[in-house]
């Protein structure tokens, strides 16, 4: 079974359309599942700008999915692309302009080349995020506005190339709103195996994930079993524990509380981790969010102390890139009790909190320890590359502790609405 898939990988390959006029089991992956660690990288579609950083940039060898974001949804529970310059349209060296017929570019065709390249690599959909999860609320309230949120995803899926749908909604505020999104994960769940069983493929083909809070107040009133039920993995956003709306400084993305210095951890990864096993999310199936960035303060003696400000940041205030830190003159200090780790500089009086490279190698080592099912990291522009890659050394502990998932990614597409998509991308 094996080698057939590896058949029908090629065959998309070699001949294109023709050879994927009738999709096979073996494209979906499920023939070749084997357990394993997921290594889970956001990519983001405002990074193909000032921070130029193309899919085509990704550590695609390294990772089992990428989540692609993000999409928003209108009032009436359409889901839609949010730029589609940058998601369909924009035409990188190798794209023709003389092609006939409906045709997609932009990333989500750098991202299907990755697919095939990476059979390994499944792309997902992220809908939502922090800016436009205020319009989940009242479309997912209705019986109607749900169902056009999962037919409209799913279109998306089926056009773009796309191997799952990530619900990134933060985030419910109350029990009703909490059972109304078990209901939508339900309904995609039913809505994705419909459309795989109508193309020929499995059921459990495409997958579904979503982004996780780790503060009690949000995670408290969601229904973590009955979301369960419909999901494929969590990503748990461990991460923005402390920042520029905090009363102290303190840790980003502590593993751990601190006992002697408290106000510097009012939030930690344990104690989520630990209260989303108790209601019913298994471990294996949750990946641990790592931050690719660091929260800066300013006016500050060091941690657990007073603020008067943030630093510049690389692109917005406060908040620097993960390559970019530490920055020059500032101090590094690793604490391996909390798994966290702060540069300081004392001309300055910035304090930065941030993962160093050796808080990551801890935290995989943690992953792995307590049976966690991967990582996630938001978001891969501000990763290092080569040997310097963040993501590439955890992925190695992740690998070296008994090896990542392996799944084939789907290749055909025979409903979708873009030409050169449908038709495996002979020529690319
Ligand atoms: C929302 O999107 C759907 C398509 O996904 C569309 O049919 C509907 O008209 C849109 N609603 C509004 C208010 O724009
Ligand atoms: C910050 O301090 C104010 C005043 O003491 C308090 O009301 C608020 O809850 C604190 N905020 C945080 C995030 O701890």
């Amino acid at each position: 079974m094996v080698g057939r898939a590896a058949v029908a990988g090629l065959m998309c390959l070699l001949f294109g359309a023709h050879a994927l006029a009738l999709p096979t089991a073996e494209d979906a992956g499920l023939v070749t599942r084997a357990a394993g660690k997921r290594a889970v990288g956001y990519f983001v579609n405002w990074a193909v700008y000032g921070r130029n950083y193309q899919p085509q940039d990704l550590p695609a060898s390294k990772l089992t999915h990428v989540l692609y974001g993000f999409a928003n949804v209108n009032s009436t529970g359409g889901v839609y692309l949010s730029d589609e310059y940058a998601d369909l349209q924009k035409h990188y060296p190798t794209d023709s302009w003389n092609d006939v017929g409906n045709n997609v570019y932009g990333c989500i065709k750098q991202l299907f080349l990755l697919k095939k390249a990476n059979r390994n690599l499944k792309t997902m959909l992220s809908i939502g995020g922090w800016t436009y999860s205020p319009n989940f609320h009242a479309p997912l309230g209705t019986a109607a506005g749900r169902q056009q949120f999962v037919d409209s995803a799913i279109t998306l899926l089926k056009d773009l190339g796309l191997d799952g749908l990530d619900i990134d909604y933060e985030y419910p505020a109350s029990a009703q709103e909490a059972a109304d999104f078990v209901t939508l994960l339900k309904q995609l769940r039913q809505g994705l195996d419909a459309y795989s069983s109508r193309v020929g493929l499995p059921a459990g083909s495409f997958l579904i994930s979503v982004a996780s809070p780790a503060g009690p107040t949000n995670y408290e009133v969601m229904d973590m079993a009955g979301m369960d039920a419909s999901l494929d993995f969590w990503n748990l956003m461990a991460y923005d524990y402390a920042g520029s709306f905090s009363n102290l400084t303190g840790h980003d993305a502590n593993w751990a509380a601190s006992g002697s210095n408290p106000g510097s951890t009012p939030f930690n990864s344990q104690q989520a981790l630990d209260y989303y096993k108790a209601h019913g999310v298994s471990p294996a199936k949750t990946n641990l969010g790592i931050p690719l960035y660091g929260r800066s303060f300013t006016g500050t003696t060091g941690m657990g102390q007073t603020f008067s400000g943030v630093g510049q940041g690389s692109w917005e205030a406060g908040i620097y890139d993960w390559k970019a830190l530490p920055l020059a003159g500032a101090t590094n200090t690793d604490d391996d009790d909390l798994l966290a780790s702060w540069t300081y500089d004392s001309s300055k009086q910035e304090l930065i909190s941030w993962d160093s490279m050796h808080t990551m190698q801890a935290k995989a080592n943690k992953a792995v320890s307590t049976g966690l099912g991967g990582l996630m990291w938001w978001e891969t522009s501000a990763d290092r590359t080569g040997g310097d890659s963040a993501i590439s050394a955890q992925v190695a502990i992740l690998s070296a502790a008994g090896g990542m998932e392996q799944r084939n990614n789907v290749l055909s597409y025979p409903e979708s609405q873009y030409d050169n998509l449908k038709a495996c991308f002979p020529s690319s």
